[in-house]
């Protein structure tokens, strides 16, 4: 057995009720970075990203058009895939909810938890539209009152329904949220949860339905579906196996390390699951991240508004790193971020083309001038040097840093701080000037070797971010010296190699 540190990572399992958007890409780009990352410490790591494919509204979408819902949801899920594709999304395992191990562990854990009384059988009320076949809540409705869909009348209706006990865990799960500090990020939304939902006394959550079938049956009573949040929060534990046969995945892996959710769904993953995981006897997560979302010209991201483009097109436009740089690097910690295509285009040219294109292309094309692609450290040092390698080195302290408190957009820009440096670098040194002078053909080796190695170490960080430019540097400089480690001494480019072609990385984008 390998005595490596484990890490599981998952993003929340997304409703196939539509193809998936560039908000949907970015929770998905984010734990994709953060998968990458960990796996290059060293970590033994588990990525789970999947699907949510029950319930009412993909059920009526499937009979508009005619077909099955598990045919309609067929569709999306394979385009989810070639999507995720695209995106160079590293997944480990893709779970659908229709999945057979995954409703079998759903029935299990809601018969268990009805053995053992933590669910019991009420009835639930409220605001049904009988055209639209749709439960509401007060909130929920249009400004007169009528439903948010058709706007005709609601009316009151009760039915019978399962609910799950959760005011018997209330006061576990509030000693728990307040001695475990990290477990909601960023802090903030912790006391949200606390003041506004938690402290105010939660109500038992109706888990069952029987107004509809699309879902999964509660295997004791079937004229009952499971409804929601247990059958679509047991994906992390199902996913690994628990209650199979094979449990040696959950074994493995359970605690996750790290749920990456939107913010609208955190309160259920941090009152809700606990709960479940508490009710089962089961260990609780260590983190839930609460990511802010992307926003269009201030609003959201709406398929009936039509303000975005299948993510593919912008991939196709710009290139795969240039999407994944946008998303990563452009929403602060746990804020929203405005998504737009011109935004897009000004970082892909601000930092992708200009700052490290640039330098690399501009690195590689003086070591073809100057000394026929060969790369030689031929030491001769000036103080300028230290403080560019004291840079360079300080990345490490600063990534681990960063990655941990899950600033992925400040770990990105510390990247790109020491391609800038090297640019600054560059300018300082003047290696057209020393080329010059035959005798200081050594210094302009040593100048050039310096570059190679600064770009080299960056990069191996890069790798977890954008990984095909990350390749792309490393074919052009030819190097294999590309695992974590490495990046910690500088001098490990082996001297006397040659560099390859240089290729751009990035075209710079005209604006239309
Ligand atoms: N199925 C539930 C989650 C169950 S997890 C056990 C769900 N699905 S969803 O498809 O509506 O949303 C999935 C995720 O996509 C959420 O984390 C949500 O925040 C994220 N996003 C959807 N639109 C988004 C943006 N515009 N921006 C960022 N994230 C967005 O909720």
């Amino acid at each position: 057995m390998s005595d490596k540190k484990k890490f599981y990572i998952t993003t929340p399992i997304y409703y196939p009720s539509d193809n998936f958007h560039i908000g949907h890409c970015y929770t998905t780009i984010i734990a994709d970075a953060i998968a990458r990352y960990k796996r290059l410490e060293g970590y033994d790591t588990f990525f789970l990203t999947g699907t949510d494919e029950h319930g009412q509204k993909i059920q009526k979408k499937a009979e508009d058009k005619g077909i099955s819902p598990k045919e309609y949801v067929d569709v999306i899920v394979e385009n989810a895939k070639d999507l995720w594709k695209s995106l160079g999304i590293s997944y480990d395992k893709f779970i659908r909810t229709t999945d057979n191990e995954h409703v079998l562990a759903v029935q299990k854990i809601f018969k268990k938890l009805y053995d053992q009384g933590d669910i019991y059988k009420g009835e639930y009320k409220g605001l049904y539209c009988t055209p639209c076949e749709s439960f509401w809540t007060e909130s929920q409705l249009d400004e007169n009152g009528n439903c948010p869909d058709c706007h005709r009348e609601v009316h009151e209706v009760s039915e019978e329904a399962y609910f799950f006990k959760l005011s018997k865990y209330q006061k576990r799960l509030e000693e728990f949220l307040e001695s475990n500090p990290d477990f909601i990020q960023p802090i903030s939304r912790k006391n949200e949860m606390l003041n506004n939902f938690i402290k105010p006394g939660l109500e038992d959550l109706c888990v069952s339905r029987t107004s509809f079938d699309w879902g999964i049956p509660v295997t004791f009573d079937d004229k009952h579906v499971v409804y929601v949040w247990i059958d679509a929060l047991s994906n992390y534990i199902s996913a690994l196996g628990y209650l199979s046969e094979d449990e040696s995945l959950f074994k493995k892996y359970w605690p996750a390390d790290l749920h990456i959710v939107g913010k609208e769904i955190v309160r259920f993953h941090t009152i809700i699951w606990p709960i479940m995981l508490m009710a089962l006897d089961l260990p609780l997560p260590k983190q839930v991240f609460g990511h802010g979302w992307l926003i269009i010209n201030g609003g959201k991201i709406s398929k009936s508004l039509g303000n975005y483009k299948d993510p593919r097109e912008y991939i196709s436009l710009y290139g795969v790193d240039a999407v994944r740089y946008f998303v990563l690097r452009e929403v602060p910690f746990g804020n929203d971020g405005n998504f737009s295509e011109e935004a897009l285009i000004n970082r892909t040219n601000a930092d992708l083309a200009n700052v490290l294109g640039n330098l690399v292309n501009r690195t590689i094309g003086m070591i073809n001038k100057y000394f026929d692609g060969i790369v030689i450290d031929k030491k001769i040092n000036e103080d300028i040097d230290t403080e560019l390698i004291n840079f360079v080195l300080s990345l490490k302290d600063k990534i681990e840093d960063n990655m941990n408190n899950l600033e992925i957009s400040v770990a990105l820009d510390s990247i790109f701080e020491v391609y800038r440096r090297c640019n600054k670098y560059i300018d300082e040194t003047m290696p057209w000037i020393l080329a010059k002078d035959e005798s200081k053909k050594d210094r302009l080796a040593t100048v050039l070797y310096n570059l190679i190695e600064s770009i080299r170490i960056a990069t191996v960080y890069l790798q977890a971010f954008l990984p095909d430019t990350a390749k792309k540097i490393f074919t052009q400089i030819n190097t294999d010296k590309i695992d974590y480690d490495s990046a910690s001494t500088f001098g490990l480019y082996s001297g006397g190699t040659k560099v390859n072609t240089p290729e751009v990385l990035f075209k710079r984008i005209e604006k239309e």
